[in-house]
């Protein structure tokens, strides 16, 4: 449902969406990049990500591997000057929040200032300790685990995770030890329904799934997927709702096509000379003391 843009909306807070996860109301998340899609989304949903996922959908990159804290904040700068209502979460990138607790409080410290609400972070068990240092200086941390991209490498590609009764039961396990180290939420990414269904079962905090069923607390997705604006492979749990990309390509060929036959710009989308300069100007010639 999308709100009425008269009256300003609501701020979402992370006590909230604890609230909603008690009352059985579903979290609608998405990407946004830069303040345009900020302002696309922020009317319809209740998280904003600054995803790390801007390396592979708007920078060109294979994977999100190559994404810096200094590429970060200039895209969480842009979302962030647009004030959104909704609660604003900026990813921690690869390499950010591995070195040492001093580094990733800097990085995640240096979002918050930038206007995240909270950060995020991938993995489980070997987080826990980077998870409670952020915590323990007041910066709020919604958790990341399963298909985990920053993990490409050791996963062997973008694969479904949990499938194991191994991988299975350390992904619950991870997930408890996420809650209790401090994290206010959890997105569950690529694993099967019914292992995100037991999680939200157990977890107080909400679980919000993509590629993870429909039983999470809320439902993510790459804002350039739910548009169509993502050419090549789809992941099967990604629904189009646009096809933004043709959409987009006809709209420009039309322009084109408008400009080739001379009919744009129209009169009505030109600047007019005053009466008083017309003759001047169709009658001016070069001086002949204009030496070049
Ligand atoms: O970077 C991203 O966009 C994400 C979401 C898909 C959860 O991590």
């Amino acid at each position: 449902m999308s709100h009425s843009s008269e009256q300003p909306l609501e701020r979402v807070t992370i006590p909230a969406l604890q609230q909603w996860k008690d009352k059985g109301r579903r979290v609608v998340m998405t990407t946004a990049y830069d303040a345009v899609a900020a302002r696309i989304a922020d009317p319809i949903v209740d998280i904003i990500l600054v995803g790390d996922s801007v390396g592979n959908v708007c920078l060109g990159f294979d994977n999100t591997l190559p994404v810096s804290v200094a590429m970060m904040n200039h895209h969480l700068e842009a979302v962030a000057r647009t004030r959104p209502h909704a609660l604003l979460v900026a990813d921690m990138p690869f390499l950010s929040f591995h070195v040492g607790s001093e580094d990733t409080i800097r990085n995640a410290g240096g979002f918050l200032q930038r206007g995240a609400d909270a950060v995020k972070l991938e993995g489980g068990a070997k987080r826990i300790e980077m998870v409670r240092a952020l915590v323990d200086c007041e910066i709020p941390v919604m958790g990341h685990l399963g298909l985990t991209p920053q993990s490409v490498n050791v996963m062997g590609g973008f694969k479904v995770q949990g499938r194991t009764p191994d991988t299975a039961l350390r992904l619950l396990d991870d997930a408890y030890r996420l809650q209790e180290a401090g994290c206010f939420a959890l997105v569950l990414e690529g694993i099967p329904a019914e292992l995100a269904a037991r999680a939200t079962e157990f977890l107080t905090i909400p679980t919000i799934g993509i590629g993870a069923g429909p039983d999470c607390s809320g439902q993510v997705l790459v804002l350039h997927d739910v548009l169509g604006l993502t050419e090549g492979h789809r992941p099967k749990f990604v629904r189009a709702y646009t096809n933004g990309f043709q959409l987009f390509q006809e709209a420009l060929s039309r322009w084109a096509a408008d400009i080739r036959k001379g009919a744009f710009p129209g009169s009505e989308e030109c600047y007019r000379l005053p009466d008083q300069l017309r003759d001047a100007v169709a009658n001016w010639v070069p001086s002949s003391s204009t030496s070049r």
